[in-house]
């Protein structure tokens, strides 16, 4: 089933709130974690036609990420710093209350005019939780805990008054004010496992893959579409694939980058990182979803990114974007190297190169037509 549709594919980049940069390899990153370089990136970022920054939310280091800024008060400082980017700050529901989270981002929404969305984590880092205290689920469990805070701050945040009876949550006639303006913020989610898509086609917005090739996103794309008319969800849940991108003049440049970050991969680190990410996908009922078939090679970037394989010329990597986008992708999420050279760069040669070839997609379909 083809899923390419006539909106502009958006684009996003990886908030380097955390330590460390996106591949666990020694291979020189320039790429800072503090609030001034994430500000001045968030800058370049929407002059360079990004939509999205996506934070990221750890509460504590496992094997390198030695220090993690905290994902809502980092975003409020990138909204901040702009004019048009959204931000969407990552949330863990457990460490997380959804009456304390409407509350916060419909503020913000106010500070911002409403240029915050936010992503539902379920977990997968079993140290972190015993590190803060806080309970484990299991796999599924923790779906069905996002799944109640996805609805319950999407009823706070539009209903006059909001009463849940939840076997996690409860709300009594709940009247939130001020509701957020510039429309409901967006909840989006990340996972693949069968919990993750479920969730998905009931109650997200958008739904956030793990790097992969366009064959592997269309098969959870054809499953979501599935499910969410078997569940009656009255919406298209919009699709987000990550990607690590390494563009360059040349393919064979581009590709010597790569065997550089892996050819430099810690191992120690990757192996712990392997070891934690058990308690995703492999841990799921089917034993599917993320991080279930990962390699070491894939593991050296943290969410399968190579595997999206945007890692060539600007024009390899601007058709390969368009084969996501024929396979159901709405945005490509991105890591670099080099985050603000390459953020730079990628606006500059990729995005009006993709933008190129969809008005071509677009016009050969209405010649079709
Ligand atoms: C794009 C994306 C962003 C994510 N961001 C975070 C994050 O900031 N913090 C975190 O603990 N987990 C994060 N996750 C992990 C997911 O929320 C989820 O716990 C994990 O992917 C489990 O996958 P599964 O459903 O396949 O088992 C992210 C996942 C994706 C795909």
């Amino acid at each position: 089933m083809s899923h390419l549709n006539n909106e502009p594919l958006s684009f996003a980049y990886w908030v380097p709130n955390v330590s460390g940069g996106l591949v666990i390899s020694s291979v020189e990153q320039r790429t800072g974690w503090d609030v001034e370089y994430n500000r001045k990136l968030a800058q370049i970022a929407e002059r360079s036609g990004f939509d999205y920054a996506l934070s990221q939310i750890r509460f504590t280091a496992g094997y390198g990420a030695d220090n993690q800024h905290e994902s809502v008060a980092f975003s409020h400082a990138l909204l901040a710093a702009t004019e048009k980017l959204r931000v969407i700050a990552a949330v863990l529901p457990g460490p997380w209350n959804p009456a304390l989270l409407a509350k916060q981002v419909s503020t913000i929404s106010h500070i911002t005019n409403g240029r915050i969305d936010v992503n539902i984590v379920s977990g997968w880092f079993r140290g972190e939780f015993a590190a803060i205290g806080e309970l484990w689920l299991d796999h599924d469990e923790r779906y069905r805990r996002s799944e109640e805070f996805i609805r319950a701050i999407r009823g706070i945040w539009t209903e006059d008054s909001y009463t849940l009876r939840g076997d996690f949550y409860r709300f009594n006639e709940y009247s939130m004010k001020p509701k957020p303006i510039g429309g409901t913020p967006q909840v989006f989610q990340g996972g693949s496992s069968r919990a993750a898509r479920d969730m998905a086609a009931r109650v997200s917005d958008w739904y956030f893959t793990n790097g992969n090739t366009p064959e592997g996103l269309q098969k959870q794309v054809d499953d979501i579409r599935a499910k969410e008319l078997q569940f009656g969800k009255g919406w298209k849940t919009k699709i987000g694939i990550n990607a690590f991108a390494i563009v360059r003049e040349t393919e064979e440049e581009a590709k010597a980058v790569l065997k550089d970050i892996i050819d430099n991969a810690i191992p120690d680190a990757v192996k712990g990182f392997h070891h934690e990410v058990q308690n995703a996908g492999n841990s799921s009922p089917e034993r599917e979803g993320n991080w279930a078939k990962s390699t070491f090679e894939d593991l050296v970037q943290y969410n399968d990114g190579f595997r999206s394989n945007l890692i060539g010329t600007p024009r390899q990597v601007a058709e390969r974007i368009i084969e996501l986008k024929r396979s159901g992708a709405d945005l490509i999420l991105l890591g670099f190297l080099h985050f603000q050279e390459e953020v730079e760069y990628f606006g500059k040669h990729v995005i009006p190169l993709v933008r190129e070839l969809e008005a071509q997609e677009a016009g050969a379909r209405v010649a079709a037509e």
